[in-house]
């Protein structure tokens, strides 16, 4: 039996850190918040969260009714909706510490937040098919990419065939910047990240559920094929996790 990862589920230097100089202790400066974008991009505006008209539901519901949902029906999310998911699962609610930490709608080990968010829309209302970026800190999205009609039939390869991921109306990808956790907690950052990913495809979960929309984690998908397929390097910054999207009701 193979046991050898599981010093990974442990903490390494927690209690103290004594035997951790991290970069923190160094007196560096925070790294950014948020990966830069290109001066150029063509900023789309989303729906603020103060406008939000929908996910009214009883949490209770939401809880009650939460399941993986891996069939989708043929109908666009709107845009209200797609703001609201992204809001849910990474919008920043307040700047603290002279505007370098955030404070968002998931938790964070020491509200680092090392997340990005890339998007696969594949039918959402008066957005064109295309992979996007959200930028959380002006709630906006870019595409990154012209069109290719063969987007979803690669992300189901990158995916190990899993062929309802093609089929939904958007894909969330979320990836990891690990130096804005090691930054602060060095070799322990790998529970810390794992761990506050999670929080976010649950917030994805709940919300979904308020808006008649299903979604399903994924963590079975092809490393390199999936950090090609959004351009990052697969090593300052790694696909981590993933999340299909489409109205079930
Ligand atoms: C970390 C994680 C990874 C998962 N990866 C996949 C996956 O690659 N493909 C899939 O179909 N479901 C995946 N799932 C969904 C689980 O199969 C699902 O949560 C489980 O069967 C229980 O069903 P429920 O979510 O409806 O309660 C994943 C769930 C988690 C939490």
């Amino acid at each position: 039996m193979v046991t050898s990862y599981r010093k990974y589920l442990k903490n390494q230097a927690f209690p103290g850190m004594t035997e951790m100089e991290t970069d923190l202790m160094k007196g560096l400066p925070l790294p950014l918040i948020q990966k830069p974008y290109p001066e150029n991009a063509n900023l789309i505006d989303l729906i603020s969260p103060q406008q939000f008209s929908i996910g009214r539901i009883p949490l209770i519901d939401a809880i009650r009714n939460r399941r993986s949902r891996r069939k989708f029906k043929e109908k666009p999310l709107t845009l209200e909706e797609l703001s609201f998911l992204l809001w849910a699962t990474q919008g920043v609610q307040k700047l603290i510490r002279n505007g370098l930490i955030t404070l968002r709608t998931v938790p964070s080990g020491g509200a680092m937040h090392p997340f990005e968010t890339y998007l696969l829309i594949n039918s959402v209302n008066s957005v064109r098919h295309g992979l996007y970026r959200y930028l959380a800190l002006e709630h906006k999205m870019y595409k990154l990419s012209c069109d290719d009609v063969d987007l979803p039939a690669k992300i189901n390869e990158a995916c190990n065939g899993q062929n309802f991921i093609g089929k939904s109306a958007v894909v969330f990808i979320w990836t990891v910047r690990p130096y804005r956790t090691e930054y602060r907690y060095g070799e322990d950052s790998l529970k810390d990240i794992l761990i506050s990913v999670g929080h976010i495809c649950q917030n994805l979960y709940l919300a979904c559920e308020s808006i008649g929309a299903g979604t399903c984690s994924i963590i079975a998908y092809n490393q390199k094929l999936l950090d090609n397929f959004i351009g990052v390097d697969g090593d300052d910054e790694i696909v981590l996790y993933l999340a299909p999207v489409g109205k079930v009701q």
